[in-house]
């Protein structure tokens, strides 16, 4: 295989039009499932861009996601001081990470989740008519891509939404952070508030109950898990679950609306939701570059991943694989889009995925059921997308009806 002719491609890249890879990611498939990207600082790592190869290597035990490991790759300046604490979960090898995730599983299952969707749409119901009653006009971010999500987590951990003006902003603080530093100062505010609500949880005045308070009086109490893993553990849980989602409600109305044709058959036939939601899961890819250290040689393909090589994942690629998604850059809402790996793949495969999936569903079926008229409020291209090195979407919405 020649890895040579992709070797200087700068990773990661912005995205030009919102809902597709960067104009260069494509390029990296042409070699074969593996191609050489430089990352900011020079350093070279390799990038999957196969389906079945991203498959096989995120499930692959020689592959680590631990941060911690000096090897482990630097993709944005922010990430700099990575090594200097433990990522519960997503940042902890097997078999720690095994013990973290089982604690959590049961609330985040597919029965958990389904008690809690006359909850989301209650919650996705008030939010609409707060919105109808202040338009028409709004911008959709604010009034309704943020609060869905966050309002979810908030009621699944425990968290007092009254607190979602401080969290937002610290939340963003830590992942559009420019440098390490900045990084780590919106952490440590994080952490701070999460002591403190621990804290009160332990007393047992911890504001509503929720996964926290369940944490607290059994794996906490029993010495399962100590407190500053529970304090980061709890930062990740907030931070992940709304960041995420909110992306993906902002982006993929956006993209509906831009294809109108898959809208109206949408519109047809509500039983289309499911499989819209994992089209546009595929297609928008949000989370754009998994990472990951090889922590033993592994031949893969004609090649030698080196113990110590870095290795990302394009997810805008792999998802976009022809010989898996027949015509794979268009949005095609009635096609089989399983399999994709938005949700990551493996072990790290994402926890919320149940809980994202239902706050999708209803909340893009009941904006377009209740706001037939949705339309932008800008051109297209005046809508602001999120840079490289973030999770994918939209700092504003503005639209009308
Ligand atoms: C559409 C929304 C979401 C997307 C696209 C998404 C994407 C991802 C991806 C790609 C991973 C794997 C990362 C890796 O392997 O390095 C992941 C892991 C994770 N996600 Fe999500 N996520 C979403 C929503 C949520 C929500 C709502 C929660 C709720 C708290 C959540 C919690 C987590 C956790 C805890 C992990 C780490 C799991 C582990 O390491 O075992 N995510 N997510």
């Amino acid at each position: 295989m020649n890895v040579t002719d992709s070797a200087a491609t700068p990773f990661p890249q912005s995205r030009t039009c919102p809902y597709h890879p960067p104009a260069a990611y494509p390029e990296l498939a042409a070699h074969g499932p593996l191609a050489r990207v430089r990352l900011y600082g020079g350093r070279e790592v390799w990038a999957v861009t196969g389906h079945a190869e991203a498959r096989a290597l995120l499930a692959d035990a020689r592959i680590s996601a631990d941060r911690r490991n000096p090897a482990f790759p630097v993709v944005v300046p922010r990430a700099e001081r990575q090594g200097e604490f433990e990522l519960p979960l997503l940042g902890v090898d097997d078999p720690r990470h095994a013990q973290q995730r089982r604690m959590l599983i049961p609330a985040f299952g597919l029965k958990r989740i389904a008690a809690m969707r006359p909850w989301i749409q209650r919650t996705v119901d008030g939010l609409l008519d707060a919105m109808l009653a202040a338009g028409p006009g709004a911008e959709l971010v604010s009034a309704y891509a943020l609060p869905v999500p966050s309002m979810a987590i908030c009621y699944l951990l425990g968290v007092p939404y009254a607190d979602h003006g401080f969290f937002e902003t610290v939340s963003r603080e830590l992942i559009g952070a420019q440098g390490a530093d900045e990084a780590v100062a919106a952490r440590d505010k994080l952490t701070g508030y999460f002591r403190g609500l621990i804290e009160e949880k332990e007393r047992g005045a911890g504001g509503p109950g929720g996964l926290l308070d369940e944490l607290v009086a059994t794996p906490l109490a029993e010495g399962r898990l100590d407190r500053e893993e529970l304090v980061m553990m709890a930062l990740f849980l907030l931070v992940a679950g709304h960041e995420t989602t909110s992306n993906m409600i902002s982006l993929g109305t956006f993209t509906l609306l831009e294809h109108p044709e898959q809208l109206a058959a949408l519109r047809a036939d509500p039983g289309l939701l499911p499989g819209a939601v994992e089209e546009l899961l595929r297609l928008l890819a949000i989370a754009d570059g998994i990472v990951r250290v090889a922590r033993e040689d592994i031949e893969f393909h004609g090649v030698t991943i080196r113990a110590g090589d870095g290795v990302v994942f394009p997810a805008s690629v792999v998802n976009r694989d022809a010989a898996v998604y027949a015509d794979p850059d268009a949005l095609d809402i009635r096609r089989s889009a399983r399999h994709h790996v938005s949700f990551g793949f493996g072990v790290h495969q994402c926890l919320g995925q149940n809980l994202a999936r239902a706050e999708l569903e209803i909340a893009l079926s009941t904006l377009f059921a209740r706001i037939p008229t949705l339309r932008l409020a800008v051109a297209p291209d005046e809508v602001p997308v999120k840079p490289a090195g973030t999770l994918q979407g939209l700092y504003a919405l503005p639209v009308t009806w």
